[in-house]
């Protein structure tokens, strides 16, 4: 008697039938592209601990896009990094900022695709913490919302077509609904960083974007990488308050939260394969230790399956590049 594994066995040697019963896909057109702009850069600058990345002057941000946009990709994720930082990040609500120029540049030159921003007082304060500073320096909540909700609509105003804010205060969404609204932008939709961990894994993000905290660590804002339940509660408290799209970040120690929130609405969900996942990857296929295109698509594949309907990471044109190659 053949059991039903084995009768299959023969017939999954065929493409035509891995094709069939696939579960989940690859596609470029759910990757998504994080790009970092500076307004000091004046060519391509490496970021060390992330090979093939770079701080990128404005026409090379357009340049990328341009790939990405030939790529098939979902979208590019943009990041600022200012010429001035100051106590309370004023760079990232300027209507002239890098982010702001980056985001007209592109639209104006490649309407079609989507331009996702980052919203964030990080890259923009003297002392890398994500909001502005009370007494004793710890971030003060809805001084930062506002000013989050400030950017959010200057990054709109500048043509985004989705906001993302990545501070992960209290009621950010709903303040930047708020101020969306009033001001003209009731169809930008926002994707939260909802489930956004402490994580070892920034860490060459925060070397690329000069983001690091000059003291202290985020555990006041961002999540317990041990709590999965509060995870959860906060994708929900954010879908309450007006979230569109909902984010998990990092992605690979995460999947079971990547599930859980898919689980817990109908929203659509994005995994975020950050800086130091990449820089792994990257590093260890240097050294010949894996095979870096194998190692790729199956991370890749594996956050979809887990239930990421979007992907936002930094092998998202390469990753494109091989599907286009295979088919
Ligand atoms: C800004 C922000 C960070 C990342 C995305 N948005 C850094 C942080 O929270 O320290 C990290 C992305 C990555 O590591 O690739 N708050």
């Amino acid at each position: 008697m053949a059991f039903p594994t084995t009768r299959m066995r023969r017939l999954r040697a065929s493409p035509a039938l891995r094709g069939l019963v696939r579960e989940t896909e690859l596609r470029a057109d759910r990757l998504v592209l994080p790009l970092f702009v500076s307004e000091t850069a004046t060519t391509r600058e490496p970021i060390e601990a992330m090979p093939g990345v770079e701080r990128l002057p404005l026409e090379e941000v357009i340049a990328e896009a341009r790939e990405a946009a030939a790529l098939g990709l979902g979208a590019v994720l943009l990041f600022g990094i200012p010429a001035e930082k100051d106590l309370e990040g004023s760079a990232a609500w300027d209507d002239e900022g890098v982010v702001q120029r980056a985001i007209a540049a592109i639209k104006r030159e490649l309407p079609q695709l989507l331009v996702i921003t980052d919203v964030c007082l990080c890259e923009y304060t003297t002392h890398g913490h994500c909001g502005v500073l009370g007494e004793e320096g710890v971030v003060e909540n809805d001084a930062t919302v506002e000013r989050i909700a400030r950017t959010a609509v200057s990054h709109a105003r500048a043509g985004a077509d989705i906001v993302a804010p990545s501070d992960m205060m209290d009621g950010r969404v709903r303040a930047i609904r708020a101020e969306l609204d009033s001001e003209g932008y009731a169809e930008t939709p926002i994707l939260a960083y909802s489930a956004k961990f402490v994580s070892a894994f920034y860490g060459p993000f925060r070397e690329a974007a000069g983001s690091s905290p000059a003291f202290g660590d985020r555990r006041g804002y961002q999540l317990d990488p041990a709590n999965g339940r509060e995870a959860v509660r906060e994708a929900l408290l954010d879908a309450e308050e007006g979230a569109d799209m909902l984010m998990v970040k990092p992605a690979l120690a995460y999947g079971d939260l990547i599930r859980a929130v898919k689980q817990a609405t109908a929203l659509p969900v994005a995994a975020y394969n950050v800086s130091g996942e990449y820089a792994m990857v990257k590093a260890a296929a240097a050294a010949g230790y894996v095979d870096e295109r194998a190692t790729v698509c199956e991370i890749l594949t594996s956050l979809h399956r887990a239930g990421a309907d979007i992907v936002i990471s930094y092998h998202a044109k390469d990753a494109a590049r091989w599907l286009s190659e295979s088919s």
